[in-house]
């Protein structure tokens, strides 16, 4: 049996991808410094080596028996990466080339790659497909960039295959209630609304109404955990059987408005949210959604959750346990 080190799997997306290749037959470790990730996202049959990303030793000694990585561990909060770049070069860019010398050292020859949909910026065409030229606006998405680009080098020379995985806007929790760790202080809107529905904010900002879009509110694509998650373990089969580097981008094709996921909570929850409109938060493009088209030739990948009601409903396995 193969076994997968998972990096980053006590955190949000990690345990449900930890979830899946657990239920796929693979052995799982988990390798996780615990800074954002919780203990109770660890399932009892994944080892779990608690461990950082900057220690190459420990990291090292880890990696000694996997046929393949899933490394999902790094900072993801836009706005810190402007005020802190150093905290985002140190962990993401830094941190990945220890992960990829000690799958070099070790011969761990298939990694799965956290990317994001911020490396390509503004649009200049939407449905955005993985040709989409890449001018991220923040230093999180240059630390996408450059760690990309460290992953073709190493595939060039060190034969390390890759699939990295673009992610839209990531959202929702498994719907069985296995995960019970929430994802902490975060800064994306569909938590942001649970929380002040839930009352642990007095009300919920909408920055700008004034977009070039219908409702005037901008359009994301919001991708469920569970559908990033499934991505995950087919990637890794692919790259074990054998298969060349891909680059994917995993949204559902479809766009969303602010005022839409208001309302689907609002519908969803049976209650009126505390809404506040404020002017427009800089950076933020109009529309923004996926081309998928890519990873459902390479994986045969389609997401499961294409209505935003449904991924709302999942919001109450962790929230109103
Ligand atoms: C998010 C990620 C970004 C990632 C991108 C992938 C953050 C902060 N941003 O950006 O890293 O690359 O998805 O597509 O993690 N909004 C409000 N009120 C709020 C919060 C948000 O109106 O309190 C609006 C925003 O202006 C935006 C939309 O909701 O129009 C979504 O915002 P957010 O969840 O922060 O995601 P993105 O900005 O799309």
């Amino acid at each position: 049996m193969s076994e997968v080190l998972v990096i980053g799997g006590a955190g949000y997306i990690g345990s449900h991808v930890v979830k899946d290749l657990l239920a796929a037959g693979f052995k799982v470790k988990v390798y996780d410094n615990l800074s954002t990730g919780h203990k109770c996202n660890l399932f009892k049959e994944a080892e779990f080596v608690k461990g950082d990303i900057l220690d190459f030793a420990t990291l090292d000694k880890a990696m000694s028996d996997v046929s393949a990585v899933v490394f999902l561990a790094a900072k993801k909060a836009v706005g810190e990466s402007m005020e802190n770049p150093a905290k985002y070069a140190l962990n993401n860019i830094n941190g990945t080339v220890n992960v990829l010398n000690a799958m070099s050292k070790n011969n761990v020859k298939a990694i799965v790659f956290s990317s994001s949909a911020a490396v390509y910026g503004n649009p200049q065409y939407i449905p955005i497909d993985e040709n989409h030229p890449l001018n991220p606006l923040n230093f999180y998405g240059f630390t996408k960039v450059e760690t990309e680009r460290m992953l073709e080098w190493y595939d060039r020379l060190k034969g390390i295959k890759y699939a990295s995985l673009r992610y839209f806007n990531a959202a929702g929790y498994d719907e069985a209630g296995d995960i019970k760790g929430k994802d902490e202080n975060p800064q994306n809107l569909l938590p942001i609304v649970m929380s002040a529905a839930m009352g642990e904010r007095p009300y919920l900002e909408v920055f700008g109404t004034d977009y070039d879009t219908e409702d005037g509110t901008c359009i994301r694509d919001y991708i469920h955990v569970s559908d990033l998650a499934k991505a995950h373990v087919l990637a890794v089969k692919k790259l074990l059987a054998g298969s060349s580097s891909m680059t994917l981008n995993l949204g559902t094709g479809k766009g969303t408005s602010v005022k839409e996921v208001i309302r689907a909570f609002e519908k969803v929850l049976k209650i009126k949210l505390p809404v506040k409109y404020a002017s427009r938060r800089p950076g933020d493009p109009d529309k923004l959604y996926a081309s998928n088209e890519e990873a459902f030739k390479q994986l045969g990948w389609r997401p499961q959750y294409l209505d935003i009601e449904d991924i709302v409903r999942t919001f109450a396995a962790v929230y109103m346990k």
